[in-house]
């Protein structure tokens, strides 16, 4: 499918969403979400797609937020339906049932950095900086910043980046645990693929199993959450990858595994 904000290239199994509109630092505007939408559905659909990276088109950004030129003249109910989209779409794309990782080659600040926030892992070039700066615009973050930032990083450092509205480098975002690895600039996709590479060699569904564990048990009580994972756990034993896997460590062979 050919999109006007996005590129899509499967390979081997790994899909690379590039966002592209590097004039304007590939800022997000409504047509971006919507299309990010739809390469969800169609990337959750493809059985040939194991792995699924998100990197930004130029040298300069990953995404500079949302697209202010688009969201200046918005009225609050205009910007509602905006900012729901957003919700709906950033939700999908993050509960998408197979790996997801952000190359952040470049500046992923506002909604660059809440998109970057929606993958399961976040590779970082040594020059990307992260932020929050929706502050310095009179108007907070809408796109998760609020919410997936805590969480990630702790109540107090998520609240220094949103209300002060700086930046961080890379190195700092890895000390906080905003990212999984900093890597020199311009290694940042190469480095993601071969994440992707090693994620596609395993079960897809025991990876899908694992992505619904960690995002549906970590809003439950622990109970819960508990109890969520021995259901997410004793399902895959109705699988052929789990007989295979098994079967596999008992011959002293590599499994094999078919997503069955
Ligand atoms: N929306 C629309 N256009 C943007 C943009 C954005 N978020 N960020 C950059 N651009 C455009 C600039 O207007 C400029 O366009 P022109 O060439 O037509 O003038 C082009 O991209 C290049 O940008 P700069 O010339 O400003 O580049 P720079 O290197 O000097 O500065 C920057 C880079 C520090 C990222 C600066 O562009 C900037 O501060 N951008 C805004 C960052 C921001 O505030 N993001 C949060 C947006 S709100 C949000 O994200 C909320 C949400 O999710 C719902």
């Amino acid at each position: 499918m050919q999109y006007e904000t996005l590129l899509v290239e499967i390979t081997d199994g790994t899909a690379v969403i590039t966002l592209n509109r590097p004039k304007a630092l590939n800022a997000l505007n409504a047509k971006l979400y919507s299309e990010l939408g739809q390469v969800t559905d169609e990337l959750a659909a493809n059985d040939e797609v194991k792995a699924i990276i998100v990197t930004g088109s130029g040298d300069k950004a990953f995404a500079a937020g949302a697209d202010i030129v688009y969201m200046y003249p918005l009225n609050s109910i205009e910007c509602r339906k905006f900012v729901m989209q957003v919700k709906d779409v950033l939700l999908k794309f993050e509960n998408l049932p197979k790996p997801t990782i952000a190359a952040v080659n470049g500046m992923a600040l506002g909604g660059g950095c809440e998109l970057a926030m929606c993958c399961d892992l976040r590779i970082a070039e040594e020059q990307a900086i992260f932020g929050q700066p929706e502050i310095n615009l009179g108007i907070i973050p809408g796109a998760g910043g609020t919410q997936r930032l805590p969480r990630l990083v702790g109540a107090a450092r998520a609240k220094e980046l949103v209300y002060l509205g700086g930046s961080i480098n890379a190195a700092e975002a890895h000390r906080i645990g905003l990212v999984n690895m900093v890597v020199p600039t311009g290694g940042a996709l190469e480095q993601a693929k071969k994440i992707a590479g090693k994620l596609a060699a395993k079960g897809p569904l025991a990876l899908a199993a694992a992505k619904a564990a960690v995002n549906v048990g970590t809003q439950l009580d622990l109970a819960s959450g508990l109890t969520y994972e021995a259901e997410c756990f004793s399902g895959l034993f109705a699988t052929e990858d789990q007989k295979e896997g098994m079967k596999a460590f008992m011959e002293k062979r590599p499994a094999a595994f078919k997503g069955k």
